[in-house]
């Protein structure tokens, strides 16, 4: 299979074994009662005592409804799990944080996924516009990428705030330097790379409609 993009790192594209079947969006692991309301696996108590820290402390740590693991032998699984994920209708409005180190996978997962609904062209990485914005048919997708993001007044300047408060898919790369600012998204998904190819992949659900992509 010849790669249709170019993106930073050398891709090389082999056929390997395929744990996630074509409409499989992986395994669900529930997150218990006792996670419920915290960020699931964190051993930080919540300050119980007063109800403003209590909110302020769900804001920052988001209720993680759904964990799903996954795992991706070589490009190929990417690709698949994104064709799986844009056939979901709720994707289409959703917000999509992506966490992992430099060459993770984080821009060709966002490939994938934007060709499989229907994005022609040359994709762009929005590294030096921090976003490019896409559109296809009943699509209107937003890319970010905040690595060199270091000016919170561009949030306000650029109308990103904007953007996450309307329709439309929002794909962010890098959101932990816009940390503060960006909205909680509907699906968290961490790369984690085990070598050249394989990947391993876990994904959280954080809203209703993060849960109704992956259901
Ligand atoms: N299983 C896989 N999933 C995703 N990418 C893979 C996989 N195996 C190999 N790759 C390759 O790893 C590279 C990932 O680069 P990519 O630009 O997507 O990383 P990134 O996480 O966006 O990095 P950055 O933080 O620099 O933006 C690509 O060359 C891609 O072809
Ligand atoms: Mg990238």
């Amino acid at each position: 299979m010849e790669t249709v993009f170019q993106p930073r790192h050398q891709a090389r594209l082999r056929r390997g074994k395929i744990d996630v079947g074509d409409a499989d969006l992986g395994e669900s692991q529930f997150a218990s009662p006792r996670a419920q309301g915290f960020h699931q696996g964190s051993d930080i108590p919540a300050p119980a005592s007063a109800h403003g820290l209590m909110s302020i402390w769900s804001l920052m740590h988001p209720t993680i409804l759904e964990t799903r693991k996954l795992h991706w032998s070589d490009e190929t699984d990417c690709e698949r799990w994104a064709q799986a994920l844009a056939r979901r209708p709720a994707l289409r409005d959703a917000c999509i944080e992506l966490h992992g180190t430099l060459g993770a996978g984080k821009t060709t997962f966002v490939r994938h996924l934007l060709r499989a609904l229907g994005v022609a062209g040359r994709i762009k990485s929005p590294s030096y516009a921090v976003v490019e914005p896409h559109e296809a048919p009943g699509l209107q997708a937003w890319h970010f990428d905040f690595y060199r993001f270091n000016d919170p007044r561009e949030w306000e300047d650029a109308g990103f705030r904007d953007v996450f408060g309307a329709p439309g898919l929002k794909l962010v790369e890098w959101p932990e330097k816009a940390a503060g600012l960006l909205p909680t998204p509907d699906l968290r998904v961490h790369l984690e790379p085990l070598d050249e190819h394989r990947r391993e992949v876990k994904v959280e659900a954080l809203t209703a409609r993060g849960q109704e992509v992956l259901a």
